[in-house]
């Protein structure tokens, strides 16, 4: 199987978590567009839920699919989000935001009761950082807030190069909430908590892609088959 059909096949058996009446976390990224693909296909059979999408792009395929939306104004709390990740370690720490919904996808999931992380099993890693650390941050300040985010990743045993996200046009990259991404290449992140309560303390950091104590399960497709991961 190739790895969109491994993506397929983790994201399939997250439906099987999905009752009627749900209040789904729409996650972004490749493979959570195909849950929301298949969800797509449960609701056109019948079936209610409504869903809180973590991106304009998840916004613009759900709504095609026929999931009906909403917000976490609306609906500020959730049963559960469904989501991929860039890495995830034994612990079920995550980095996210290759895609760039890390601020959109933390919100909704920390909103949600449950969360289901679906990926295929090259995600699944020892320690965290091989993936660049997506951080969304403001653009006032910028080098400051980076020389300050090199000092905390220092802290927590973590050196590398920050790279401002640009799009393959050249053009800097921006999120859906109007901010910069620096992408920290550490190569390797010992303390994956520790490096996240560094970062919160950045003024000019806005959200971090590391995602701890959110997941609640991961659901990992490999050839040999569906491997599950509860939190410890
Ligand atoms: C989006 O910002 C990300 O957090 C994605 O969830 C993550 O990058 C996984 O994406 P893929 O499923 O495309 O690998």
């Amino acid at each position: 199987m190739n790895a969109d059909a491994l993506k397929r096949e983790a994201a399939r058996r997250a439906l099987d978590h999905v009752r009627p009446g749900m209040k789904l976390g729409l996650g972004t990224g490749s493979t959570a567009a195909h849950f929301v693909d298949l969800l797509g296909e449960r609701v056109r059979a019948g079936l209610e839920v409504v869903g809180v999408p973590t991106s304009e792009v998840t916004r613009k395929q759900a709504e095609a699919a026929g999931i009906r939306l909403t917000t976490l104004d609306e609906t500020p709390e959730l049963d559960l989000t469904v989501d991929g990740a860039d890495e995830l370690d034994p612990a079920l720490s995550l980095i996210k935001g290759g895609g760039g919904a890390l601020l959109r996808e933390k919100i909704v999931a920390a909103a949600s009761r449950e969360m289901i992380v679906i990926a295929d099993e090259t995600k699944a890693v020892a320690t965290l950082g091989r993936f660049p650390l997506p951080v969304e941050v403001i653009d006032f300040g910028l080098e400051a807030t980076r020389r300050a985010i090199l000092r905390v990743a220092e802290t927590a045993g973590c050196r590398g190069e920050m790279k401002l996200r640009k799009k393959a046009d050249g053009h800097v990259f921006v999120t859906d909430q109007g901010h910069l991404i620096l992408d920290a290449h550490f190569g390797r992140i010992p303390d994956a908590p520790d490096l996240a309560r560094g970062l919160a303390q950045i003024p000019g950091v806005v959200e971090h892609g590391l995602f701890i104590g959110l997941a609640t399960r991961a659901i990992l497709a490999g050839s040999e088959g569906i491997r599950v991961v509860e939190r410890p």
